[in-house]
């Protein structure tokens, strides 16, 4: 059995990221064939700055080793490294409705705040369907704003396999854990790279301490009761077993609970939680080499499976 996912290489690793879809990775690492790249073509639908989007890449790749995704079980490489992914694009793209790609939620959402779009992300689901058809993968773990675009992957897969009447793509699953599906950010939203809200695990602990001390809640004082279901505890249960969570909730109805007490209990879960994996993470940074070398041998054997379904492909619809 196969797992595949991607990260996009828009900015740095936070909560959201590491328990909505990295976190899986790294545990089904064991029972399941991993291959996990990162999406950089996808990211210059964003009109990235090219230096940021060399280094943002190479920091996801840091981030998948140091979250405990191991380069000698799970493939690991750069998306624009296998070219195939885009040459599959193409063809996929012209067995794609206009209206289909018209209902894609990043691009609806863009034209809906009146943003212009381009044609890159207009075409960002058929890219992502390539991504995956071209390693045939059983499951893909990711975040349930991710979930339209798996959809739209098997809608694909099965007009091509319809049109060509052959058996060329496989249906994948996405892989998506309930009690994670959305992780909110410090405002009490989705927690997003691109809503600033975020918690992210590998920055400088000031950093990390900042992020959650600006955890939104309201303006109960120190003495008064509180409500239990707050940013923080939902935070808080990310990390906390059931007993934990019930002891700040019932805390916090007790009143004589300062909300900076529990963002301080906050930081030192995550702190604790990401010990290992932080110091491991600022290490790889001296440590390119061995970074790059294993972008390389990820590379060597994607491309080996991307190759043969590519020739496959291209038979199939007369290339
Ligand atoms: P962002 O929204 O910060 O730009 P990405 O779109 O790059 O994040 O997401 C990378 C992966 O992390 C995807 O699988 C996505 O579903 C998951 N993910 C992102 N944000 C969250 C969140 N708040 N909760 C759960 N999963 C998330
Ligand atoms: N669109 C995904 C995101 O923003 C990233 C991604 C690109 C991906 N290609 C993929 C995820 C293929 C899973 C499989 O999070």
């Amino acid at each position: 059995m196969r797992s595949l996912s991607g990260i996009q290489p828009s900015g740095m690793l936070h909560l959201g990221n590491y328990f909505g879809a990295l976190k899986q990775f790294v545990d089904l690492q064991d029972s399941y064939e991993g291959i996990y790249f990162v999406a950089d073509y996808h990211s210059l639908t964003s009109q990235i700055n090219p230096e940021m989007l060399r280094t943002k890449s190479m920091n996801i790749v840091m981030d998948y080793i140091a979250a405990g995704l191991d380069p000698k079980k799970s493939t690991i490489f750069l998306q624009s490294s296998i070219p195939l992914h885009t040459e599959l694009m193409w063809i996929l793209s012209n067995l794609t409705p206009m209206a289909l790609l018209e209902r894609g939620h990043a691009y609806k959402d863009k034209v809906a705040k009146g943003i212009k779009a381009n044609v890159g992300l207009f075409n960002y689901p058929v890219l992502m369907a390539a991504d995956i058809l071209l390693y045939e993968p059983d499951f893909v773990p990711v975040g349930k704003d991710q979930k339209q675009h798996i959809e739209f992957t098997r809608d694909f897969a099965v007009k091509f396999n319809e049109f060509y009447g052959k058996e060329v793509f496989k249906l994948p699953e996405a892989l998506i854990l309930d009690n994670v599906a959305t992780v909110i950010g410090t405002d009490g939203e989705k927690m997003s790279k691109s809503y600033g809200n975020t918690i992210n695990i590998y920055a400088p602990e000031k950093i990390v301490k900042k992020q959650v001390m600006s955890i939104v809640t309201d303006s109960a004082g120190l003495e008064d009761s509180k409500n239990p279901d707050n940013n923080i505890t939902k935070l808080y249960s990310l990390f906390a077993d059931e007993n934990e969570i019930k002891a700040m909730k019932e805390k916090f109805i007790a009143g004589n609970y300062g909300y900076g007490h529990a963002k301080k209990e906050l930081l030192e879960r995550i702190l604790d939680y990401f010990k290992e994996q932080r110091e491991k993470r600022f290490a790889l940074e001296n440590n390119l080499d061995y970074v790059k070398e294993v972008l390389r041998a990820g590379r060597e054997a994607a491309n080996k499976i991307a190759e043969a379904k590519m020739k496959e492909v291209r038979k199939t619809v007369g290339l």
